[in-house]
């Protein structure tokens, strides 16, 4: 197995070489690195033998920066597109040239690939936009509005990977919200939980005070649901999936997040008590003045779609075909989660 991919210096990338170094059935892994990434994904990698680094970007529609790397393209067999523009106060036009059209990029050069016989490609649940209720894994477009253009940007790029019809198998990884490593709680500063977790430290600064007060009312739904995924996890189901010999062309979409996800109040809790300020929660509900709330808590406003999101994310797809991964809960990696959080930003 021959396999280029993108994303690899990236917060999953780097979970995810590793493994992909250790499997025996994997070649050679072709890294597409942007030219001020490339000395740091050299540095990365110094050690994985399999690993060359191809300077490129994707949002060039011939992506390699020199033409003699296009050579390599004979030889592969699985492209992995992890690459991304993942900023959720990303404006769209950002996010339009690096996630749609750096996609159509990849897909294009998929098409110049002889031997290729799998594409996986890494969405996310935020594709889903405002939906409310269940959300099934071969469903995409239901006619869902989107608050930020991060989100509305991987809608599309799904969107054009199944207008492609590439006629090989082809994987769409729809990934919960990526936190720390299982065993490090080693996360990325700028993603999801860790803006309000980073806020909750600056806050227990004045635990006693905060003691006083009867309630604290932040912006979110009880119920909504927060699929957070611990990264080393989800490049474990990644690694699983590109090796994965199950012969079928068919374009497959999987919900990777954990048996069990917590509910808004129940993370809220869990990370009030990490930082010594557990107090009675009030919600607020979504209304005008929820951008101000957001920003006072530290969160983009963008991120209101998940703290009061009324999607619940259906995975039996996932389950059928990646049953050893079926078992893991929020229950099971919390406790690193927020130790990684407190030790970060923890009062020393
Ligand atoms: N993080 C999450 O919570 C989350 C949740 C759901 C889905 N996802 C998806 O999972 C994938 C990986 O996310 P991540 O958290 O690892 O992202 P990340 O840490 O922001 O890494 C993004 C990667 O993409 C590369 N990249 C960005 N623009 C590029 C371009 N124009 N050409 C070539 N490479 C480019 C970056 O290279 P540089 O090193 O040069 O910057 C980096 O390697 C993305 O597709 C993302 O949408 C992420």
């Amino acid at each position: 197995m021959h396999i280029l991919l993108t994303g690899g210096t990236g917060f999953l990338g780097e979970s995810l070489i590793p493994m992909l170094q250790h499997e025996s059935r994997i070649e050679k892994i072709y890294l597409v690195v942007r030219p001020q990434s490339a000395n740091r994904a050299q540095f990365l990698y110094r050690q994985h033998s399999k690993v060359s680094v191809i300077r490129g970007d994707i949002t060039l529609p011939q992506i390699f920066l020199h033409e003699s790397d296009r050579k390599i393209l004979s030889e592969v067999t699985t492209l992995v597109h992890l690459a991304a523009y993942y900023d959720l106060s990303g404006n769209y036009s950002d996010c339009f040239i690096n996630n749609v059209v750096g996609t159509q990029n990849i897909l294009f050069l998929a098409r110049q690939c002889p031997r290729l016989d799998a594409l996986h490609y890494a969405s996310s649940i935020a594709i889903v936009g405002e939906h409310d209720g269940l959300f099934h894994e071969n469903e995409l477009n239901k006619g869902q509005s989107f608050q930020d253009a991060y989100a509305k940007s991987k809608f599309e790029a799904e969107e054009l990977i199944h207008s492609f019809k590439l006629g090989i198998k082809t994987r769409l990884y729809r990934l919960g919200i990526l936190v720390g490593n299982r065993q490090t709680g080693a996360f990325k500063e700028k993603n999801g939980p860790y803006y309000f977790l980073e806020f909750l430290s600056k806050l227990s600064l004045f635990s006693q005070t905060i003691q006083k007060i009867p309630f604290l009312a932040l912006p979110f739904a009880k119920k909504s649901l927060f699929p957070l995924a611990p990264v080393d996890w989800v490049a474990e189901v990644l690694a699983s999936g590109i090796v994965m010999q199950d012969g079928t062309g068919a374009l497959k979409t999987y919900h990777v997040i954990p048996r069990r996800s917590p509910s808004m109040i129940e993370f809220l809790n869990d990370a009030l008590e990490t930082f010594g300020l557990k107090r009675p929660l009030v919600a607020i509900p979504k209304n005008a003045l929820n951008n101000f709330a957001m920003k006072k808590v530290g969160l983009p406003p963008e991120f209101s779609t998940y703290v009061y999101t009324k999607t619940e994310w259906q995975r039996a797809q996932f389950e059928q075909d990646f049953p050893q991964f079926q078992a893991l809960s929020y229950d099971d990696f919390k406790k690193v989660f927020f130790a990684g959080a407190l030790e970060k930003w923890g009062r020393k």
